[in-house]
């Protein structure tokens, strides 16, 4: 690890970063948490300033950036979706620039990925994708974290996501799984899986790097054997609330419950990105419950509530991460 450098670059997407600058950025995420856990100041970002921009609504990303921003010293704006001008009154190429000029480092959660290619552009700081309808990508490094807190090594390993596989989750775990060497089956209906060029992409550096990308909708095929099963809601924010009659019909057969829990090895582990819709305590669930007569929806309670299922791991895996990305691109 020690001639990488990552200063100065932005963390737009896992495609723009090699596989040892992961493994980089996965290393100092273990390294950081250690301190955390054993209480040892790492403050050493003292004197910057970041700010969060957010378009859409966010509990871990927006607290994990907040919360890793202040454990390293910095000073943090958090900007909710309606009170900056960005988009309205001002162009993001104009927000960029005035942005990079008091800030060292941005964070965007919202829509297109050019948007946030845009301000890394032109604002001339480093800036981290919070999400955006195409990706996800500090998720997946916590993801990993918390794989390989579970088995040691994710090389090798079977990861199987299970729903919208067209997503922003999928799509960045299946770019995390082939720089890593790990065998990603994207499990759906044909109508929602990822993007062809994308896994063209994806496919040929996971051939460089050991492993395979599969799409299927054959549940019981996908699943058997997995080491990972992982879901995500089946409905993304920034998508019409018509979208969920569909979503529901197409996406049933692929929620992740007891059976598809035993069809993978008996050790798998539950994985999601949260928040999820396990239960009826949630307005939307609820209002889903009084259209549809569905009391749980990707996920069963008792997957989600089981043994197996490490999901709580994974959320607070995404201070660790995401403090290591801003640590990497600052420091
Ligand atoms: N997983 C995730 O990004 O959660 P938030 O939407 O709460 O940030
Ligand atoms: N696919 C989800 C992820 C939320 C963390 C969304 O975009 O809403």
């Amino acid at each position: 690890m020690g001639n990488i450098s990552l200063k100065g670059k932005s963390f737009l997407k896992l495609l723009d970063f090699t596989s040892e600058e992961i493994r980089y950025l996965l290393d100092l995420s273990k390294e950081l948490k250690q301190k955390k856990k054993n209480h040892i100041a790492h403050d050493e970002l003292k004197g910057k300033n970041i700010v969060l921009l957010f378009e859409k609504t966010s509990t871990r990303t927006r607290c994990a950036f907040e919360v890793a921003g202040y454990d390293l010293g910095m000073g943090v704006t958090y900007l909710d979706p309606n009170s900056s001008q960005m988009g309205h009154k001002e162009s993001i190429e104009d927000t960029a620039k005035v942005l990079g000029r008091m800030y060292d480092g941005i964070e965007y959660r919202g829509f297109d990925q050019a948007i946030v290619e845009d301000l890394a552009k032109y604002s001339g700081v480093p800036v981290w994708n919070g999400l955006t309808t195409e990706f996800h990508p500090t998720q997946m490094l916590a993801d990993i974290l918390t794989v390989e807190e579970n088995f040691g090594n994710a090389k090798g390993l079977k990861l199987v996501f299970m729903g919208d596989a067209r997503n922003n989750v999928a799509n960045s775990l299946m770019v995390i799984s082939s720089k890593l060497g790990i065998n990603f089956v994207a499990c759906g209906p044909k109508e929602n899986m990822p993007d062809e060029k994308l896994v063209e992409t994806c496919k040929k550096i996971a051939n460089e790097n050991g492993s395979t990308i599969t799409l299927s909708d054959n549940v019981e095929e996908s699943t058997k054997d997995a080491d990972v099963i992982y879901t995500d809601i089946w409905v993304s924010m920034g998508e019409d609330k018509s979208i969920w009659e569909k979503r529901i019909k197409l996406l049933s057969p692929y929620q992740v419950n007891k059976n598809v829990m035993a069809n993978a090895k008996s050790n798998a582990i539950f994985l999601h990105c949260l928040p999820s819709f396990h239960d009826l305590n949630t307005t939307v669930a609820r209002d889903i419950y009084e259209k549809y007569g569905l009391k749980e929806m990707e996920v069963t309670d008792e997957v989600f509530t089981s043994k197996q299922s490490k999901v709580f791991d994974e959320a607070e895996n995404r201070l660790h991460t995401i403090k290591a990305v801003m640590y990497a691109t600052l420091k």
